[in-house]
This record gives structure tokens, sequence and C-alpha cells, in this order.
């Protein structure tokens, strides 16, 4: 009764949990091929963990059909094998995940001694166990840290057949004593079996309290990935929710728009899948721009020296003529800056950032002040490619459009479509490369030690980039 409603409890909160789910700005879907794989690793540990087990010396007196009392002894009892032939990691919808280990095998060695008044013998034995099953369910939940979190729930287990067998010499002799060796052998193995499966467990979970879900970009900014929802669980996945936000260093302001819900595909042919939702990158833009940052100084230094047009008023005047009257032969400096935050749009197999910035333009003047000329207002359409390197996302941006619209001028009337091909040479040769440099560096996945992706492939659907991946976990010892 009490399980029962249990289940149904957790049935229920399960369902109800996601009536009040927080929108992720990072799904990650963990799918079977994932718990194959898991398992393939796991067994081998959990194997180890078993091998472990330690069965104690054990003495006494019993008494033996035909011969009567008799004193005994076992020692040095050892597991000499060990084997999990089957096994198979499952999920439980609202529950967790459930081990099961079916035809497993001990294989256990031991000397023993009989004494009965003045006659004594000795020998060896083996005790073949065999028909080992496991059934352990694991819990998975958000710890307090916003980690997901691992732990037993439940774990039964049972040694199906016992087989004892003695050297050759006076077998009927013992196999008289036979069950009192058998017994306790299987009961001291029964007993360590779930503890060594929750010590294993612990293992995982003490990898798992390593993830990192918290990155610092710099000085400005940090990337927030610690689990927004319960962890959802169905019969064929698992869903974790990352809140997938930058944040400004040291201060938590959200901004005014909110991360859209984010579907996955319903596949299931990698291990992971995961839902990058244009939020993340808008939450960004958020910041840097709250910030401060997003500006630049452009000096005639930074035009690449291909350039036809140079920054200084001589070559500007052929397009202003006012400067060579007002300003001649001086250098000028351009200092851009973000007029709003940049807003990064996914749409299927593109994605596009709308960038908005006002470049303010000036003589600089013999004494190095400098004397406003102009301001043009810019609205660049950008496209962005995104890669995935070593658990990281990388972005490199390439201009589309360039749309000038003049701003104050304090050089008469601006000839706008005039000043394009020197604004589009800044943007293209100057001010996207610096950025290029700095989306190089990439925005860190949470990830668990020791585990990276293997032939990851990155979609761009509706709002989000899907990466759909397989894994491989590589300890370094
Ligand atoms: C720099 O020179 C300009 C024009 O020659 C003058 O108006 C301005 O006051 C000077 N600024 C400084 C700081 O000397
Ligand atoms: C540029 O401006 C024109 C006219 O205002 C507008 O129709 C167009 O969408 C803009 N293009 C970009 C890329 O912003």
């Amino acid at each position: 009764m009490l399980p029962r409603l249990w289940i149904a409890t957790t049935a229920l909160l399960f369902l109800t949990s996601c009536i009040l789910c927080t929108n992720p700005g990072l799904k990650v879907r963990v799918t079977q091929k994932a718990l194959d794989y898991g398992r393939q690793v796991g067994i081998g540990v959990l194997q180890q963990k078993l091998r472990e087990m330690r069965i104690p010396d054990m003495s006494g007196k019993v008494r033996v059909k035909w011969i009567g009392k008799i004193k005994y002894s076992v020692k040095s009892i050892q597991i000499y094998q060990l084997g999990l032939p089957q096994s198979a990691l499952k999920f439980i919808a609202g529950q967790g995940i459930q081990l099961s280990i079916t035809n497993g095998f001990i294989g256990v060695r031991g000397n023993f001694r009989i004494r009965k008044h003045f006659f004594r013998t000795s020998g060896s034995f083996e005790v073949a166990m065999s028909r080992l099953s496991i059934s352990q369910t694991i819990g998975m939940s958000r710890d307090s840290t916003g980690r997901p979190a691992l732990r037993s729930v439940a774990c039964s287990t049972n040694i199906g057949k016992v087989d004892v067998k003695f050297t050759k010499k006076k077998r009927w002799l013992y196999n008289l004593f036979r069950k009192f060796l058998e017994k306790p052998i299987r009961n001291a193995l029964e007993r360590q079996i779930c503890p060594k499966v929750s010590s294993a467990i612990s293992g995982l979970e003490n990898n798992l309290k390593t993830m990192e879900i918290s990155f610092k970009m710099n000085q400005f900014a940090e990337v927030d990935y610690s689990l927004v929802n319960q962890i959802q669980i169905s019969n064929n996945a698992m869903d974790l929710d990352f809140r997938g936000q930058f944040y400004r260093v040291g201060q938590r302001k959200d901004p005014a728009f909110k991360p859209p819900p984010i579907s996955l595909p319903s596949e299931s042919t990698h291990m992971l899948y995961l839902g990058i939702s244009d939020f993340l990158a808008n939450s960004a833009g958020f910041v840097y721009y709250e910030a401060g940052i997003l500006q630049m100084k452009i000096t005639d230094k930074m035009i690449p020296t291909t350039s036809p047009i140079r920054l200084n008023t001589k070559s500007f005047s052929v397009i202003v003529p006012e400067l060579e009257k007002l300003y001649p032969n001086l250098p000028m400096e351009m200092h851009l800056r973000a007029t709003r935050p940049p807003v990064l749009q996914v749409t299927t197999n593109n994605i596009n950032v709308q960038a908005f910035g006002t470049f303010d333009v000036s003589a600089v003047l013999p004494n190095s002040t400098l004397a406003s000329l102009f301001a043009l207002n810019i609205q660049a359409s950008v496209s962005a490619q995104v890669n995935i390197l070593q658990m990281k996302l990388i972005g490199s941006l390439q201009l589309n459009h360039l749309n000038l619209s003049s701003g104050h001028s304090n050089v008469g009337p601006i000839p706008v479509a005039g000043l394009e091909l020197i604004m589009k040479i800044a943007v293209k040769l100057v001010v996207l490369p610096q950025v290029n440099l700095k989306l190089a560096k990439g925005v860190p996945l949470p990830n668990v030690k020791n585990l990276n992706f293997i032939n990851p492939k990155l979609v761009v659907n509706q709002n989000i980039l899907v990466i759909a991946s397989d894994l491989q976990y590589h300890p370094r010892l």
C-alpha cells in the first residue's frame, strides 16, 4: 500500500512540477543509448567493487550426521572469479533509473579444518554461486546547488544457486559438512552486495558533484547552468533543464525577455540531445550592453593598409567637402557603441544577429583633443556560424548588410551613401575580427569531469540550436 501511494504521489509531483516549469536556456536529453553506454562503463566499475567483498573466517562446532559433533574452522576465503554477464539500465518514468543484473556468478575458494577428538583433517573447497541477481533503483534529482544528484532508492539481491565442491579425497566425508559452509558464505556475500552497489553510486555522485554549472567568462559576465526544474524522467529518456543564462558578475538582473520553450527532436539515435535557446546569446547581449562594454575605438592604424580610404580628413573630404576647409589634414577617429542590445534570432538553418549602434566620427586636433564631426547610426545584419569544440560553443560572425542613417553633424549635411564603403570596411575588417576573436574563446557547456562529446552534430532549428552527440568517458588517472 505504502509504496504504491508513494509512486502515485511521485508521479503526480512529476506531472504537476512541469506545469510550473521555468523555461530553460539549455535543455539536455539523455537517451537509452547513453544508459547503455553508462552500463558498459559502470559494470566494470561495479565488478571491481564487488571483488572487494570479504568473507570472514569461520569456526565453531556442528553436529554432523553419522559422526556427531565436530569442530571446524574455515580460513582464507577469497573471491577468485566474479562475472556480471547480463545487465540492463532503464529509465522508470517519474522515478529514476533501474539497474538489473541477472545470471551473475561468483566463485569463492577457501581452506578448512575439521577435528573430532584425535581425528583431524583439512582440505580446500570452492563455492560456485550462480544466478546472482541485483536490482537497484537509482533516484535522480536536483540538489541544493542546482546540480543533478543520484541516490540509491532501493536495492535487492539474490544468489540463486550455491554449489560447494571439495577436493577429491574424502569427498564423502566433507559432503556431510557442506551445508554448514553454504549458508554463511551466501549470507556474507548477499549482505555486502547492496552496500557495494551503493558505494559505486556514491562514486558516480561524487563525479556529478564536480559538474561545472557556472562559468566566469571574463570580469563582466558569467554563465549560469544550474538546473531550473526537477529532472524529468519518462520511460525512454531523461530531460534536464539548465538555466543557460548570462549574468553580470555579482549582479543578478534578468532581462525583460524570457526563454522560449525548447522542444527537442524525438530521436534516440544519439546518447545526448542538447537544445540551446537563442535566449543564451541574447542574455549575453543584454549583460554586455548593460555593462557598457559594447563599444570600440577605431583609428587609422586599425584600418588595413590595403584600404584605399584612410581614416583622415583628407580622405573623407572627397565625401564631406566641408572637412577640407574646417579640419584640413587631420587624422580621424571613430567611436562605435551599441545603442541597444544586439538581438540574435535562430531560424531554421540560419542564425542572424541584428546590432544597433552609432559611429561618432571625430577629427584629432594637433593638441590631441577630439573635435566631433558627425554621427552615423548603423544597423548591422550579421550572420553567425556556430561550432562545437571540446564542450564549448564557438561562434563567428559575418556581415550581411549595413544600414546607415545620419545622426547629428557639425560639418553640414552628410552624404550617407558615400560613407557606406568606409563603414563597411571598418565593420568587416576591424570590428568583426575583434568580436570574432572574443567569440573564438567559446562559451562552455555544462560538463562532467572526464566526459566528452563524440562526433557532435549541430542542427539549427526554430529558436534553438540542437546538438546531437554521443559521449565518451575518459578517466584520466
Ligand atoms: C586644443 O585646440 C583647440 C583648437 O586649437 C582648442 O579649442 C582647445 O581648447 C585645445 N584644447 C586643449 C585642452 O588645449
Ligand atoms: C535597412 O533600412 C531599410 C529602410 O529603412 C529597411 O527596409 C531594411 O530592412 C534595413 N535593412 C537592414 C538589414 O536592417
